[in-house]
């Protein structure tokens, strides 16, 4: 495979879609200015901008700013604009990712990192917004408080308030977190302040360390001593058992330590997403359509919930992993989980489903929220599949440096 590298003032000026050699990008795109345009219009009804989350009941349900999912809107409508190449969704874009201005500031919990690189590092990356920059240097400065150097991790959730409070977990970090360094690790670049990705190398180290089992499948949760950073216990939050393997869970791992490898070369994190793959399409619950059940160990599987939000996570993963790791298996895998996800078992019909595009997603079923009902993350991953896989297809590197 050969790729070439170009510059993000190319990149913007490149349709994803028009340029395709492949009809179900396009078609998806088609679908998709369908479904985000009406849920566009709900978002924009009110005196205020709302943040789409999911659809229940008839009814869509909007998130505040400070909730882990309040990014993803934002970045979807970026990301309609970098496949379509019209500027009524970056213009879109740009309201709403300015709306999520006060995150930048918020230091409680960990998913800031997902939430501003979503909206306001897509938005640099596709617009070149300077003051975009300023935003992301501050977050990634709430984020840093969040170190714990004795036990070298960012802690995910406080454990003083909400269901977190009643675990007694002292400092939990989740397999999740993988997910916020890649804002660090931009900013370091950025800037050249090399405390970010310090931080960001050592939580690598220690997530590969210490939250992983022999078969390469991750524990959700694991519970660090903030004194000695020894590690307290294992167990899940979201998943079926702490013992099982919580479909997303393994998303964010494979997606997380491809991440890390692109912005460090360290091949021991290339290792462990490809490690993580092969555990993921060895493993005897995996369906046939690559669409995962929300938990491999789910006891009433085939009858159990398919999670498409982990299928999504999964394809745009593996377009970077193929390119990473120099293996067009990971794109063949990658294509057959988007084509599964285009079909009528996943994709809504037009003018349903409250304008998302994905059906069939589990929030978290200990929680009993979410479950089985689309997810705005779900959407926001299935279009960067679409993006990289076009990109890919144009003979470009899935992932703009
Ligand atoms: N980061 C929370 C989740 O994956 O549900």
């Amino acid at each position: 495979m050969r790729f070439k590298f170009v510059s993000f003032l190319t990149i913007a000026a490149i349709c994803i879609s028009c340029n395709s050699k492949d009809d179900i990008i396009a078609e998806n795109v088609e679908n998709a200015k369908v479904q985000v345009g009406s849920l566009l219009e709900a978002s924009e009804a009110g005196d205020t901008l709302r943040i789409p989350s999911t659809f229940k009941d008839g009814e869509i349900e909007f998130v505040p700013v400070d909730d882990w999912v309040s990014g993803f809107f934002a970045g979807t409508l970026w990301y309609m604009y970098e496949l379509t190449g019209d500027e009524y969704w970056a213009e879109h874009a740009q309201k709403h990712t300015e709306a999520l201005d006060e995150i930048q500031y918020l230091t409680w919990h960990h998913d800031v990192g997902f939430m501003v690189y979503d909206s306001y590092g897509n938005g640099l990356r596709l617009k070149g917004i300077d003051a975009y920059r300023d935003v992301l240097v501050n977050t990634a400065a709430s984020l840093s408080t969040r170190f714990r150097p004795e036990a070298g991790v960012l802690q995910s959730w406080n454990t003083d308030r909400g269901w977190q409070a009643e675990r007694g977990w002292t400092c939990p970090v989740i397999i999740d977190n993988m997910m916020n360094l890649e804002l660090l690790f931009k900013v370091s670049e950025m800037t050249g302040d090399q405390r970010f990705r310090d931080i960001a190398v050592s939580h690598a180290d220690k997530t590969l360390e210490n939250h992983y089992r022999p078969d390469f499948s991750t524990y959700h949760v694991v519970d660090y001593d903030l004194c000695t950073g020894a590690v307290l216990g294992r167990c899940t939050a979201q998943g079926y058992s702490d013992d099982s393997a919580w479909a997303r869970g393994q998303a964010w791992s494979i997606y997380g330590f491809t991440v890390a490898y692109r912005f460090t070369g360290d091949q021991k994190y290339l290792d462990r997403a490809e490690n993580v793959a092969a555990y993921l399409f060895s493993h005897p619950a995996m369906p046939e359509d690559l669409v995962p059940y929300w938990d491999f160990d789910a006891p009433d599987i085939p009858d159990a919930c398919k999670d498409v939000s982990s299928a999504a996570i999964i394809a745009s993963a593996l377009y970077e992993l193929s390119y990473l790791a120099d293996n067009a298996g990971y794109k063949e895998t990658a294509d057959k989980i988007v084509e599964s996800l285009s079909g009528p078992a996943y994709r809504a019909e037009q003018g349903t489903n409250g304008g998302f595009i994905l059906m069939h997603s589990v929030g978290s079923i200990p929680h009993g929220s979410n479950v089985d009902v689309p997810l705005n993350y779900a959407d926001y991953y299935f279009l960067e599949a679409l993006v990289r896989k076009g990109r890919i297809e144009n003979g470009l590197a899935p992932v703009e440096k």
